[in-house]
């Protein structure tokens, strides 16, 4: 029988981790993943994760099974923090799940058992595992237009072209903010005009957020999917405490899906089904640390301080490499990567360029140009920005 089994292609992503690792070449520099790291190109435990671990370890008396739901504590906590204080709870369904990947995997089962013919409209380009999925769901994908490869900033007239033509019952998957891979995102006047587009087509709007906090603030970062929620009648939320908690491995994420009053308790009957289905009981101890973080004062602000500093330094380092860029081209056509946001940018190298990078000088980046600007620290920049003119760019 698993003779029948045909080989698979491994993930970009996760392929070029494994490059990195076997490059013997000591000063190589991984820009691949989007994992954080600091200057001395550690990922570390956040002060107030080894506090809330800490406390649990005193406190925790069982690991029996919580529900179905995952820890209400945690939905609840991550409503808020997603969605603002006086989120409307009387909309709101919720399922914690393995990971930002987990909450988007739970969500389109959840479509496709809601809207079977539906179409998801994702940006062109998106994080390649969302397509990933979805192939492997079986689900009919349109690509809309998102980022200028001029620019380097998003192409909102080809997007709203490209958005006009989806449908009721169709959904339009969009990145909270931080966009992976691009770095380009919607200003506030945008995320108003997709409003205006989804109430218009009817349209259901599908958020990842898997990086607030690392863009512009915890809340700024959340204001477009605050501003979806207040005006659109439904809406699914893929949220991810991977990145701006530093808990990747724990597996911890939630969905939230928006709809009517009268059709929540039956949203949230299927999200727990969908969990049943698919693992039962979602992982526990990083959502128990989320929630312990979110709901103590004092720790709550330590972490909002790191991560603060975290969010700034990945800001510096942005700087920094538009700057030695502008110095070494004479030019400003690298102003873009100050304008981008969060963890990535994409730089708009072809592939042959991002070879010539690796092959010179042990510079590791997604095929694509991405690069992750926090595997970057002070001294490494200038090494890229020399690679990149070198490269040709
Ligand atoms: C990334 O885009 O690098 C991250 O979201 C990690 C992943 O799972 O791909």
């Amino acid at each position: 029988m698993l003779g029948n089994l045909k080989p698979q292609a491994v993930d970009k992503i996760l392929m070029l981790m494994g490059e990195f690792r076997a490059d013997p070449r000591r000063d190589k520099i991984d820009l691949g993943v989007g994992v954080y790291r600091n200057a001395q190109g550690v990922t570390p435990i956040m002060r107030a994760v080894h506090a809330a671990e800490e406390r649990l370890l005193q406190t925790e008396t069982t690991k029996t099974y919580t529900a179905l739901t995952g820890e209400p504590g945690f939905n609840a906590a991550m409503a808020e923090l997603v969605l603002g204080q006086g989120y409307p709870a009387d909309r709101l369904a919720s399922v914690a799940t393995p990971g930002g990947t987990g909450a988007c995997r739970q969500a389109f089962e959840l479509i496709r058992m809601a809207s079977p013919d539906a179409t998801i409209w994702v940006s062109d380009p998106t994080w390649p595992n969302h397509l990933s999925i979805l192939r492997h769901l079986g689900m009919k994908v349109a690509l809309y237009r998102y980022f200028d490869t001029e620019t380097r900033g998003v192409d909102f007239a080809g997007m709203t072209e490209d958005l006009a033509a989806a449908q009721a019952g169709d959904v339009v998957l969009l990145h909270g903010c931080c966009h992976n891979p691009t770095g380009a995102n919607l200003n506030l006047d945008q995320w108003e005009r997709i409003a205006d587009l989804l109430q218009r087509t009817g349209a259901t709007p599908m958020i990842d957020i898997a990086y607030q906090g690392f863009g512009d603030g915890l809340e700024e970062d959340a204001a477009g999917v605050r501003l979806l929620a207040q005006r659109l009648p439904e809406m699914l939320i893929a949220a991810s405490c991977s990145k701006n908690f530093g808990i990747y491995r724990e597996r911890t994420g939630v969905l939230m899906a928006l709809s009517d009053p009268a059709h929540r308790e039956v949203t949230q009957g299927n999200l727990n089904y969908l969990n049943r289905q698919n693992y039962s009981f979602p992982p526990d101890h990083g959502a128990r640390i989320v929630m312990t973080i979110l709901n103590d004062p004092a720790l709550r602000a330590d972490w909002q301080a790191e991560l603060e500093e975290v969010r700034l330094g990945m800001l510096a380092l942005r700087q920094q490499l538009a700057e030695e860029l502008r110095r070494l081209s004479g030019s400003d056509r690298f102003g873009f990567i100050a304008q981008h946001r969060g963890m990535f940018s994409r730089l708009g190298a072809t592939p042959e360029q991002v070879e010539k990078m690796k092959k010179d000088h042990a510079i590791y980046m997604v095929g694509d140009s991405r690069i992750n600007v926090a595997g970057l620290n002070e001294s490494t920049v200038p090494v890229l920005a020399r690679a990149m003119i070198e490269a040709g760019l």
